[in-house]
């Protein structure tokens, strides 16, 4: 029986959410919001910022204005999901997910951009992950949302991936998303000292 969307994500990361993450998430509703704006804003500049570096893939051009389009839609949809709860929008430290992650990037082309994407896999397969495990833990509201989201960040998901693949020019790619995906799996596992979306569990 092939997997579902969700189980292809789940068995492409290297280990689920711990239940310290969700029990922190539930716990600081707000920041998880905060955060999650930041994400999807960083999610939209990141795409912008390949569509800079990378103009000779249309595919890639196409996919990436798309996905910057759809990060900055639900970037609004989280803006007024705050603003109905009176929660503040404020500056907070970006997590120490993304950069860690960016360290697994090589450096000379086309490896660089192959890592990036496959990254990039990593990042919205890692969100889509933990959105389907706070859904049903949430509110209706946020509970719905976070739903919603499933659809699109499973897709990016598989946009970066495919993505990936092309750029490699048929070279087999494999080792880097084993490598990259025990990366991202220590970032989730070792503790943190903030709560953030991409946060490792923190002490509660
Ligand atoms: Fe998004
Ligand atoms: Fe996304």
């Amino acid at each position: 029986m092939p997997l579902s969307p969700l189980d292809e994500i789940r068995a492409f990361l290297h280990c689920p959410t711990p239940d310290a993450w969700i029990e922190a998430a539930l716990g600081q509703q707000e920041l998880l919001l905060i955060d999650h704006a930041n994400c999807e804003k960083k999610a939209a500049s990141t795409a912008l910022s390949l569509m800079y570096r990378y103009v000779d893939s249309l595919e890639l051009l196409h996919l990436m204005s798309r996905l910057a389009r759809e990060e900055l839609r639900h970037f609004e949809q989280v803006l007024d999901i705050m603003a109905q709860r009176g929660v503040v929008y404020r500056q907070i430290t970006a997590s120490r997910y993304a950069a860690g992650l960016r360290e697994q990037v090589r450096s000379s082309e086309p490896a660089k951009l192959v890592d990036t994407l496959i990254v990039g896999a990593f990042i919205e397969a890692r969100s889509c992950e933990r959105f389907a495990r706070l859904a049903p833990l949430l509110d209706a509201e946020l509970g719905k949302f976070y739903t919603s989201l499933l659809k699109s960040e499973g897709r990016h998901y598989r946009d970066y991936l495919g993505l990936a693949k092309a750029a490699a020019k048929g070279a087999d790619i494999a080792d880097r998303i084993a490598a990259i995906g025990a990366a991202e799996r220590e970032l989730i596992e070792t503790p943190d000292t903030e709560f953030r979306f991409h946060s490792g569990p923190v002490p509660l």
